[in-house]
């Protein structure tokens, strides 16, 4: 590529297949998460670390009116998980925030915490149909991203997991789909 004078016309095609071949790994390496099938390299998380180290990179890209608001958990456990994985999903749920307020001024709100989780409140939130593993009793890590934006009304709601489920004119459907694929590779849900 360097080679190439930028007055080349061949420049311009080959950045765009470089662009087309990013595209493509990104949308294969989301159809991977949520699958679950992914590639897993597992770490000790530091959920605080990945969203304040997430939100500086995103942030630079979302608008300035949008006021960025921290609510860490102090003293939040680690938990073993695979750090890609799960720097994308913070990515995917502030993108879809920002996208929500569009260029409005407004506020994203990133929360942590842990929730000690007992037999009866898994029954009620898990659909053993689907997983067929009921989750473990214990204690989980949460990760909540609150937005003044658009919000969603009832028939959206019901429908964001499903893969390829987009209102937005460039949007693929494939973020919430990813990060649920995400969470359910960690043994959450
Ligand atoms: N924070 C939010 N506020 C309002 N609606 C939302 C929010 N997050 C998701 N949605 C709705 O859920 C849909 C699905 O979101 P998802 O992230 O899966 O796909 P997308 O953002 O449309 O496209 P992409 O694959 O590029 O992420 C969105 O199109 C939008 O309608
Ligand atoms: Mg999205």
């Amino acid at each position: 590529m360097n080679e190439l004078s930028p007055l080349e016309p061949v420049r311009r095609n080959v950045e765009e297949i470089g662009k087309g071949a990013k595209r493509a790994a990104e949308l294969a390496s989301q159809m991977l998460a949520y699958s679950g099938k992914g590639h897993f390299v597992i770490e000790a998380v530091d959920l605080n670390n990945f969203i304040t180290e997430i939100a500086n990179l995103v942030g630079v890209s979302i608008s300035n009116s949008i006021d960025l608001k921290y609510q860490f958990a102090i003293n939040l456990p680690t938990f073993v998980g695979d750090a890609t994985q799960v720097r994308q999903s913070i990515m995917y749920l502030i993108i879809n925030a920002s996208d929500a307020i569009g260029h409005e001024s407004g506020s994203i709100t990133l929360a942590t915490g842990a929730m000690y989780c007992d037999r009866e409140y898994l029954d009620e939130i898990s659909n053993t149909s689907d997983s067929g593993n009921p989750l473990n009793v214990g204690t989980y890590i949460y990760f909540e991203v609150t937005d003044s934006g658009s919000g969603m009304d009832a028939a959206t709601l019901d429908r964001i997991f499903d893969p390829f489920f987009t209102t937005k004119d460039n949007g693929r459907g494939l973020g919430i789909s990813a990060v649920l694929g995400i969470v359910r590779g960690h043994q959450g849900q």
